[in-house]
């Protein structure tokens, strides 16, 4: 009792501080706002890239340090380093108001310690290495003069064709809920105003993962339905984790650009949801519009942006140019600019920017923290996570260190650049090659001097020859067993890296069928920012690991797995296509009135006459050195009400030789309702770890929540009737059923 009453009054101490806190900041902007002239109003909705280094198309030619000067300029992105934005801030600070810049910047996957890329931490499915990778990047960021990441990207994705699927969490909206939920929660640590701590940014808002033909910008056409349910759920995830700002996207959503869509912007962010913080354009995205046909000039895009919630305007120099004319006009409303600029001031405050402009531009902390040796620790930790065990025949993995000549092959093996893969943040004076380990010198390291390790490059990443090929057969023949590293360059997956085929690019996958000729057993490695087609390879290798591109410690991490010092846990967060034929395809689709139930009856079935109705490799897919067995279901009723919930616990087993981890994810179909469910989702998970011959019991609660969906009116509601539960190793792979039902007693809704 008396412990119950000191943690209310802690609460109560604490919300009426933050209250107070607040009403504080909001009568300092009050006064700030009456001393603005629209100019300088219009200064902090003024986005500019700095000049070192450019994230897109510069459209502004003049001198960034004037504007700056002249308060016409409230935040820079691309500038970095402590000295660098102190340079800046100096210059904010000889401004009339004196308001402080804030400095954006992509950390998408680490700063100067980089994780492995969203969609491979996506994989590993934990969400507390996931929440603390984005800890670091935010504590190195923040020592390095940065305020603010443009991530976590939330876009659902289930087109590998499109680049960017290596920047989010893959296909599936619950697990990318949380994931949006643990990265936003690890940016902003313990709230804006602790140094530590830099603002998040949900983007890109909204269905841009949806691009027509996966092709990037490409338009989006979507149902209410599919953007509700499928598209929207993360980022709503993103706002309960308290994501202090929102970027919009480049894509129209059926005709209207996001970022002149007053329905996704307004109404739906910050009127439905009550986000309080501030939209940021995409870069350009304003100006764009005038090429996507929607505006007629700047002054239109102007007028359409900021009426629609877009705050804040990155390279576009739309309001800079058109704002103050539109507002004299009387076609923007004051009160409109001044709730867009209360919206940036309000962050400045919050991260305490009038009280110390320089409060993140501290060298000494700089040095420490990006030399944190902990940071490069946990890049391991995290990088080992997620790397998917595809296949492993005869138990070729994990390889003995006592085996006498490894052949290390391909493309992939001595690159630090790709081990980094696309929007890593390049620090200038760094050199990468030294800093990267490659994936040669991680599995050098892991050797003794009894083991030759062999090398051969055979081909480059895109290669059109075989010239290479013969040295890397000798080089195979040589050994006792051959690691074969192919996959994607840095740069052929990420913004604007589209690709209509998605195959291992140049001859690669001729490489591994020359080597493959040889006899030797052999382990390929597959970096990636997407999920690739190797259907060869996937039938023919074996093994195979799914390395995607895993950053810093690559190579070391990726070591690790080879020689068994980690035992593989990562599961499939995207479906792997057969060919590009099949895309789009992903696990929770409808059942539809004809479904296939397998490849040999298809005549009027929904399929293809050529293709499986199959994927290579399913959602949630992933293998372990070891072996689960999943037994003892038990529901502790068969029958819930709206109000109740249903305990579900069942038992999983390591079967195998080695301690491994295991995702057990549990599946949920809605059988019959008003409007038709898919297959199967997924509504929860849990990733646990078993000693060898261990077991553990797991459990799960099913409440009215997991079971709701939106009906045809689009409230979200749960209807009484039949579900099957459905708890497996992946979402192909279930190993326990049961069936339950929801009973709608006195229930209304
Ligand atoms: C991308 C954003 C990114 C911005 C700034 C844009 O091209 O779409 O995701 O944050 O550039 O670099």
């Amino acid at each position: 009792m008396k412990t119950t009453f000191k943690i209310f009054t802690l609460i109560l101490v604490f919300t009426t501080f933050l209250f107070a806190q607040n009403k504080q900041i909001e009568k300092k902007i009050d006064d700030l706002l009456k001393q603005m002239t629209i100019e300088e109003k219009i200064g902090q909705l003024t986005q500019y890239s700095g000049d070192r280094s450019a994230t897109g198309p510069v459209t502004f030619k003049g001198d960034h340090k004037e504007l700056i000067k002249a308060g016409k300029i409230g935040s820079m992105l691309n500038v970095l380093g402590t000295n660098y934005t102190r340079q800046y801030q100096e210059i904010a600070m000889q401004s009339r108001l004196k308001i402080p810049l804030l400095f954006g910047q992509d950390v998408i996957h680490g700063y100067k310690t980089t994780f492995p890329i969203p969609l491979a931490e996506a994989a590993s499915w934990d969400l507390e290495a996931i929440e603390k990778a984005a800890r670091i990047a935010a504590i190195e960021a923040s020592a390095s003069g940065i305020h603010w990441t443009f991530a976590p990207m939330v876009d659902i994705a289930r087109d590998p064709r499109w680049g960017r699927v290596m920047e989010g969490a893959g296909e599936d909206t619950y697990l990318g809920s949380r994931i949006a939920y643990a990265r936003v929660k690890g940016f902003q640590g313990n709230g804006l105003g602790n140094i530590d701590a830099i603002m998040a940014c949900a983007k890109h808002f909204a269905a841009y993962g949806a691009a027509v033909g996966g092709r990037d910008y490409n338009s989006v056409d979507m149902s209410e339905r599919q953007l509700w349910e499928t598209y929207l759920p993360p980022f709503k995830a993103a706002v309960d984790a308290g994501a202090a700002t929102f970027m919009n996207s480049f894509n129209d959503i059926n005709g209207i650009p996001a970022t002149g869509n007053k329905y996704i912007q307004h109404d739906i962010l910050k009127g439905k949801w009550k986000f309080d913080g501030f939209i940021v354009s995409d870069w350009g995205s304003i100006r764009e519009m005038i090429e996507h046909g929607y505006s007629k000039d700047l002054s239109e895009a102007t007028k359409q942006a900021i009426l629609s919630g877009n705050d804040m305007d990155m390279e576009s120099s739309a309001y800079r140019n058109s704002l103050a004319e539109l507002v004299k006009n009387k076609q923007v409303p004051m009160n409109i600019v001044d709730e867009a600029v209360r919206r940036i001031l309000r962050k400045k405050f919050e991260l305490g920017l009038f009280d110390d402009p320089y409060k993140f531009s501290n060298p000494e902390r700089e040095r420490k923290e990006l030399n944190n040796p902990e940071h490069r620790e946990f890049a391991r930790e995290i990088a080992k996570k997620s790397i998917v065990l595809l296949k492993n025949e005869k138990q070729t993995l994990p390889i003995s260190r006592n085996v006498k000549n490894i052949a290390m092959i391909g493309p992939m093996a001595k690159v630090t650049k790709d081990n980094h893969g696309f929007w890593s943040v390049t620090i200038p004076e760094l050199n990468y090659d030294k800093f990267v380990v490659s994936q040669f010198d991680g599995v050098k390291n892991h050797l003794g001097k009894d083991t030759n390790l062999l090398y051969a490059k055979g081909c480059d990443i895109d290669c059109k020859s075989n010239e290479g090929f013969a040295e890397a057969v000798e080089t195979a023949k040589k050994a006792d067993v051959v690691i074969l590293t192919v996959g994607e360059a840095w740069n052929q997956s990420g913004e604007a890296k589209s690709r209509s085929n998605i195959h291992l690019p140049g001859m690669q996958e001729e490489l591994i069928k020359a080597v493959k000729a040889t006899g030797k057993p052999v382990v390929v490695l597959i970096n990636a920012g997407r999920p690739l087609v190797f259907d060869w390879t996937a039938d023919n290798a074996d093994a195979i690991l799914y390395t995607w591109w895993l950053g810093t410690e690559a190579g070391n991490a990726i070591a690790d797995v080879i020689f068994g010092d980690y035992n593989p846990s990562g599961k499939l967060p995207m479906t792997f296509p057969r060919s590009e034929g099949q895309i789009p395809i992903y696990y929770n689709h409808f059942n539809t009135g004809r479904p296939a139930k397998d490849d040999k009856n298809i005549t009027y079935r929904s399929a293809y006459l050529d293709l499986s109705i199959t994927p290579k490799f399913e959602f949630g897919y992933g293998l372990s050195y070891t072996t689960f067995q999943y037994s003892d279901l038990k529901l502790d009723k068969k029958k819930m009400e709206m109000t109740d919930k249903i305990e579900v616990s069942l038992n999983v087993t390591n079967t195998g030789k080695y301690e491994g981890e295991e995702v057990v994810q549990l599946y949920l179909r809605d059988k019959v309702a008003s409007v038709v469910r898919p297959v199967k989702e997924l509504k929860d998970f849990q990733k646990i770890k078993l000693n060898a011959g261990e077991t553990k019991t797991i459990k799960f609660t099913i409440n009215k929540e997991k079971l709701s969906f939106y009906n045809a009116q689009l409230n979200w509601i749960a209807e009484a009737g039949e579900f099957d539960l459905m708890i497996g190793s992946s979402s192909a792979d279930v190993r326990l059923k049961d069936t339950f039902e929801l009973v709608n007693l006195n229930y209304i809704h």
